[in-house]
């Protein structure tokens, strides 16, 4: 059985870099579930599929094949045998996946290829329902969450350095809560503290401090001899 370390929270937390830096002290493989949910959007720009119409992106949803590889301590992701680089971390991309997300068919069909990882052995998986739909049963579920404002530099600084777009950090922030009012009032896994998920807050936390916070919370053998 392959163990899976469950983090969600917001755009912004720190759970990209968190689950790096443990999956590489860890040995598991870093999954990014939103990724996914990127590429599905991206998918469904693509086609000109009106992600504003649910009955459209469900049954679009449905034609999109996503290969996924372990590669370099990650699962690595294809479409039509292409990794999709930063093609989906665009503006435009931001603005339309949460819409995409709370379509029910495509987050069936994410979390089928999300459960479908476990065969490539232990997984750190990061999202908004990873704790709380895809893997609630998992003993080492955490919730990562930081102040809007630094979150919103977190991903500014991001967006500047991948030289993908550079907003305001008002511009930035305004984006960030209108995805997070989204993603935590959905019908379908809103994004939530699941009962019994560690909470972390980052805002004034370094990285290592946070990932030797989530180290120190998870069973005693996952990681024997590691860390
Ligand atoms: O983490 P991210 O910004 O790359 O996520 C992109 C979108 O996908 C975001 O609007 C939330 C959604 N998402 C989700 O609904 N469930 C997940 N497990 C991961 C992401």
């Amino acid at each position: 059985m392959s163990r899976v370390i469950a983090i969600d929270g917001p755009s912004g937390a720190g759970k990209s870099s968190v689950s790096k830096r443990v999956g590489a002290q860890l040995g598991f493989l870093h999954v990014d579930s939103g990724a996914l949910y990127r590429i599905m959007t991206w998918q469904c720009l693509l086609h000109h599929i009106d992600t504003a119409n649910p009955d459209d992106v469900a049954a679009f949803a449905q034609t999109v094949n996503v290969t996924c590889l372990p590669q370099n301590g990650a699962i690595a992701y294809f479409v039509n045998g292409q990794p999709p680089g930063d093609a989906i971390r665009t503006p435009e991309i931001n603005a339309h996946a949460s819409p995409v997300a709370t379509v029910k068919a495509v987050r069936d069909r994410v979390t089928a290829w999300l459960r479908d990882l476990t065969r490539f052995g232990d997984l750190i998986v990061e999202g908004r329902d990873i704790t709380t739909a895809v893997f609630p049963d998992s003993p080492a579920r955490f919730y990562l969450v930081a102040s809007a404002e630094a979150r919103a530099e977190r991903r500014r600084k991001e967006e500047i350095e991948k030289g993908i777009a550079n907003q305001s950090a008002d511009a930035v922030k305004r984006s960030l809560l209108a995805r997070d009012a989204i993603d935590s009032t959905r019908k379908y896994a809103p994004l939530r503290k699941a009962d019994g998920a560690l909470e972390i807050d980052s805002t004034n936390l370094t990285l290592d401090e946070v990932v030797q916070t989530v180290i120190d919370a998870l069973p005693k053998e996952w990681k024997r001899g590691r860390a």
